[in-house]
């Protein structure tokens, strides 16, 4: 047996996130700039590296692994990399195959996602107005990831809806939003803005919406009762007793859920992030390359660098400015 992969505040690692790559088809304002610059292929971990990679933390004692980006559906022949990883599922090793996507791709994907073992999306969606929705995603068209959203339920996989709260954005739209996804039997989740990447030359301070005050105006509609959780996902939810559905909040800013913290994040180059919010990373990906065929090295780079993953963040807006910014892109790291 293999010991599990355990920090040094006692927090078991559980759960990886794995971002396939940094390219998306839209340009949401508050993760990219217009005009980004993207990795090289050669940097990219290839498919069969990601395989390994994963299939290496699978037997370190990952049990759920998220695929993310950039947009993971617009990597090349991702699919195959989706039904290597069934072989875990199957084994009962991995507990839970999934994924965070704009939707973009959902119907030409949905199926296929269900025939390799996923059975639930995290699918973004900041707004249901067309022209919002054109102004905060830049490149994206609502129509079409609805119909992503309706190909994924039509599949069979449940859907959770990503909202990022956006003051003089999408605050008017708390409500319909609400009751668009309990319409449609689908849970939502709410994530305060959070400080990330060079993103041109709006102010983020301007856009933090506390999710205290959404919370707020919900308990004014609906009756909350809170749930004790959890996904394994940083998210904390109530339960709406008039519609039955459940509404996540995700609030690093507020407040802090790092205690709890189960997991890690690798990026498209293979390397490790163990905070979202912290800079400190290491290089799997050349204790990866250089030795083919083994992988102790790669075994022996993981568990050290999971003896380096910091207590929390530091995100903070007070004070009137943005401290604890992160100088990469959401997309880098994939959220
Ligand atoms: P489930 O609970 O399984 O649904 O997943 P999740 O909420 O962890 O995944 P999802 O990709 O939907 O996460 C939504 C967003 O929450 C991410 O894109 C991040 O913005 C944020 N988030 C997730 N994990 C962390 C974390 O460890 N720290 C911080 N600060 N934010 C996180
Ligand atoms: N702050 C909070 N959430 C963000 N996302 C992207 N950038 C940010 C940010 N700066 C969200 C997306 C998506 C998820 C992957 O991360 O909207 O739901
Ligand atoms: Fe693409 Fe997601 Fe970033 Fe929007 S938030 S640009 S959809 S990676």
């Amino acid at each position: 047996m293999t010991a599990p992969l355990i920090d040094p505040f006692a927090r078991p690692i559980s759960y990886l996130r794995v971002s396939v790559t940094d390219r998306c088809d839209f340009r949401c304002v508050y993760c990219m700039s217009e005009n980004m610059t993207f990795l090289p292929k050669k940097e990219l971990l290839t498919l069969e590296e990601l395989d390994r990679m994963c299939s290496t933390f699978v037997r370190l004692g990952v049990e759920k692994l998220r695929i993310t980006g950039g947009e993971p559906l617009v990597r090349r022949n991702i699919m195959t990399f989706f039904r290597s990883m069934t072989r875990h599922l199957d084994a009962g090793t991995l507990k839970e195959l999934t994924l965070t996507t704009n939707g973009s791709q959902m119907v030409r994907f949905a199926s296929d996602l269900w025939d390799a073992g996923v059975r639930r999306v995290n699918i973004s969606l900041d707004t249901l107005d067309e022209q919002k929705f054109a102004d905060v995603t830049r490149w994206g068209r609502l129509p079409q990831v609805l119909k992503g959203i309706d190909a994924a339920k039509n599949a069979g996989l449940r859907v959770k809806i990503n909202a990022v709260a956006l003051k003089g954005f999408n605050d008017d739209e708390l409500l319909r939003m609400t009751e668009w996804c309990a319409e449609r039997d689908m849970d939502l989740t709410w994530i305060e803005v959070m400080p990330m990447g060079d993103i041109g030359n709006e102010d983020r301070l301007d856009q933090y919406w506390k999710l205290d005050d959404l919370r707020t105006q919900l308990a004014q509609h609906y009756t909350l009762t809170d749930l004790p959780e959890s996904t394994g996902g940083p998210a904390r939810y109530v339960r709406l007793e008039e519609t039955g559905q459940k509404i996540g909040f995700i609030t690093p800013l507020t407040h802090n859920f790092c205690e709890s913290c189960n997991r890690v994040r690798l990026t498209c180059t293979g390397e490790l992030f163990m905070c979202l919010g912290q800079e400190d990373n290491a290089d799997l990906r050349s204790a990866l390359r250089n030795h083919p065929g083994d992988d102790a090295p790669l075994e022996d780079a993981i568990r050290s660098a999971i003896l380096r993953k910091p207590k929390g963040h530091d995100f903070d807006y007070s004070r009137q400015t943005v401290d604890g910014r992160v100088s990469r892109h959401m997309s880098h790291t994939g959220g």
